[in-house]
């Protein structure tokens, strides 16, 4: 018998519009809607094989090389089940030939080849992979909006990497969930000059969790409130219009703004959560100045740079293909690499020559 066993992969997503808090924390349904830019690079990728076998014993799951505990009625736990019955609705039910995958047992590999969990949204891409390969494994007939249903209940943020390009996350009214999910705003080919430079200020594990610090800000901050009510859904329909309009100053402008009411949000919660430190916040200081320089009339009087934190100090900086070889300079000059500086875009000549 042909092993059944499929390989797919996903990109992390980064947001322009955060999610950060749940209105239910086991269906994984948000406070606000969210909106995101895929990464559609090689170098930020989830990777995930999923085999399914009559003799294996129990679903089994492999991070990175190391066996983790899937826990019963766990996030894992969880999108493996609903991803079952999907099979079982919509393959097994209707075709009396169709060999009965959702009674075996999967054993589950996933690759990072990223650093896990240094605010570089692990989660997202991980659960979008391992989505994407039980439906592939299954052979399921469904488009990725409604595989983003399942992905949500891993890990929020994962709905969003399901689709390429700039992906919104609509919270939802219903309590079952089944309209909170992930949309395609435009495709990557819309837009193709938006770049995304990656800044690793650290690449240690972050101390508060996004789904600790989360529901700790639902609890204790007032502004969380006020984001919800009087900020986000201007946000949503503001960047997406920016977006359609491919106008980079209103987009940077949106996405600077939302990151800072985030990180704004983690500090008023109680205890006070900090994801920035020094550095992240000296990158902000050297983007907020190039813009002021862009800004003014006699340099065009638009924004040149975005910048955006997730839930960790590293800074994601979103910017016209045009203007990255002069970013990159900037942040070298301000921030100079210990090790011998890659050059994976070949910007600098023979600088990375080789590596
Ligand atoms: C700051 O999706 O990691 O990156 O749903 O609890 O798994 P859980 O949280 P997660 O939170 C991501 C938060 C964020 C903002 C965002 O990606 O929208």
């Amino acid at each position: 018998m042909a092993p059944f066993t499929a390989t797919t992969s996903a990109p992390v997503n980064i947001a322009c519009i955060k999610y950060w808090g749940k209105r239910d924390t086991k269906l994984i349904l948000p406070t606000n809607s969210s909106l995101s830019v895929t990464l559609d690079q090689d170098h930020l990728r989830s990777t995930t094989t999923s085999r399914a076998d009559p003799s294996f014993q129990k679903d089994r799951l492999w991070l990175n090389g190391v066996e983790e505990e899937i826990k019963t009625g766990g996030r894992t736990a969880t999108c493996i089940a609903e991803m079952k019955k999907m099979r079982k609705e919509l393959v097994e039910d209707l075709d009396a030939s169709a060999p009965p995958l959702s009674t075996y047992s999967v054993h589950i590999a996933s690759y990072n080849n990223f650093p896990t969990a240094a605010g570089l949204a692990s989660s997202a891409s991980g659960f979008a992979a391992l989505t994407a390969s039980l439906a592939a494994l299954y052979a399921l007939p469904t488009p990725p909006t409604t595989l983003s249903l399942i992905a949500r209940q891993g890990s929020g943020s994962a709905c969003r990497s399901l689709l390429g390009g700039f992906v919104a996350w609509n919270a939802g009214e219903l309590p079952s969930g089944l309209d909170s999910h992930a949309v395609q705003v435009a495709p990557e080919t819309h837009w193709p000059d938006i770049h995304a430079l990656i800044c690793v200020v650290s690449d240690h594990k972050k101390g508060t969790s996004s789904t600790s610090g989360m529901q700790r800000t639902v609890e204790t901050s007032p502004l969380l409130q006020h984001r919800i009510k009087h900020c986000v859904p201007q946000r949503m329909a503001d960047i997406s219009a920016a977006i359609h309009a491919r106008d980079f100053d209103r987009f940077a402008e949106i996405t600077m703004a939302d990151s800072n009411q985030f990180h704004a949000v983690c500090l008023d919660t109680a205890p006070p959560i900090f994801y920035m430190n020094d550095v992240s916040r000296a990158i902000i200081a050297v983007i907020e100045e190039y813009n002021r320089v862009a800004l003014l009339p006699e340099n065009g009087g638009k924004r040149k740079a975005a910048y955006t934190y997730d839930a960790g100090p590293n800074a994601v900086i979103y910017a016209p293909a045009a203007n990255m070889k002069e970013i990159i300079s900037m942040i070298l000059h301000y921030f100079p690499q210990q090790d011998a500086f890659k050059d994976p875009f070949g910007l600098f000549g023979t600088a990375g020559a080789g590596s």
